[in-house]
């Protein structure tokens, strides 16, 4: 595990077929392809309905080719109880996981992410978690803007901690890679220019800076 850091590549996204949230970048062909855009849509992220975007995703991508063994469980995330047995499945299955969460946390509160942590750490042979987050200042930016409808559609954005990062700890994760999104996009010459002038961001901690990044996490070794 040591000396393993983030990398990334550029990669052109196919033109999104148009449909879907105006003014959203076609960041997620699944999602914006699949589903119009309504609020009653985003609703769809509601704990009840993940069977939806499950079937939506497998009827847009019915065409589409894996390129690993694909398989798409629809589960409430935040049920403790149902998300450990999966997690037990899963790590009797494998050798070695790395856990991606994308998008995700965000609408969890700091209690359920810890909960959600700690949960991943139980599991022996999941060593690796890759997260995005958020800052508080960029939280409060976006509870401002798309929150609003997301928020009316049950769907509100929670999860920015002020510890940034170092959240994750005392959960059983060690922070080994931290990637700026914004700084990452402008090295591949794909940040939005009216957003350059965010730039440099600033070191440690973003706090009330609006900021997001990708980040790796590692399973603690635990304390002898
Ligand atoms: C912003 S989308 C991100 C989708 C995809 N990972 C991406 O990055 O394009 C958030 C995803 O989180 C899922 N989600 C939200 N809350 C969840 C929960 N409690 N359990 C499982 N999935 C959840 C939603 O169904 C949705 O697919």
């Amino acid at each position: 595990m040591g000396g393993a850091h983030l990398s990334f590549r550029s990669v052109p996204f196919p033109r999104h077929s148009g449909r879907g949230r105006p003014g959203c970048e076609p960041r997620c062909r699944t999602r914006c392809a699949a589903l119009p855009y309504e609020p009653a849509a985003d609703a769809a992220m509601d704990r009840g309905r993940f069977q939806d975007i499950i079937a939506y995703k497998e009827e847009t991508l019915a065409n589409e080719k894996p390129r690993c063994r694909l398989e798409r469980i629809s589960l409430d995330l935040s049920d403790g109880p149902e998300r450990r047995k999966l997690f037990a499945q899963l790590n009797a299955r494998a050798t070695k996981v790395v856990v991606a969460t994308e998008g995700l946390l965000i609408y969890f509160s700091a209690e359920e992410v810890a909960s959600l942590a700690a949960d991943l750490a139980a599991e022996n042979r999941f060593q690796t978690w890759i997260i995005d987050l958020a800052s508080p200042g960029q939280l409060r930016l976006m509870q401002r803007t798309t929150g609003k409808q997301l928020s009316e559609a049950g769907a509100a954005f929670k999860f920015g901690p002020p510890e940034g990062v170092n959240f994750f700890a005392p959960h059983g994760w060690e922070p080994t890679d931290v990637q700026g999104m914004l700084k990452t996009a402008a090295q591949f010459n794909r940040a939005p220019a009216e957003l350059l002038s965010l730039l440099p961001e600033p070191k440690g901690n973003p706090g009330n800076f609006p900021w997001t990044g990708v980040c790796l996490l590692n399973k603690r070794e635990p304390r002898l």
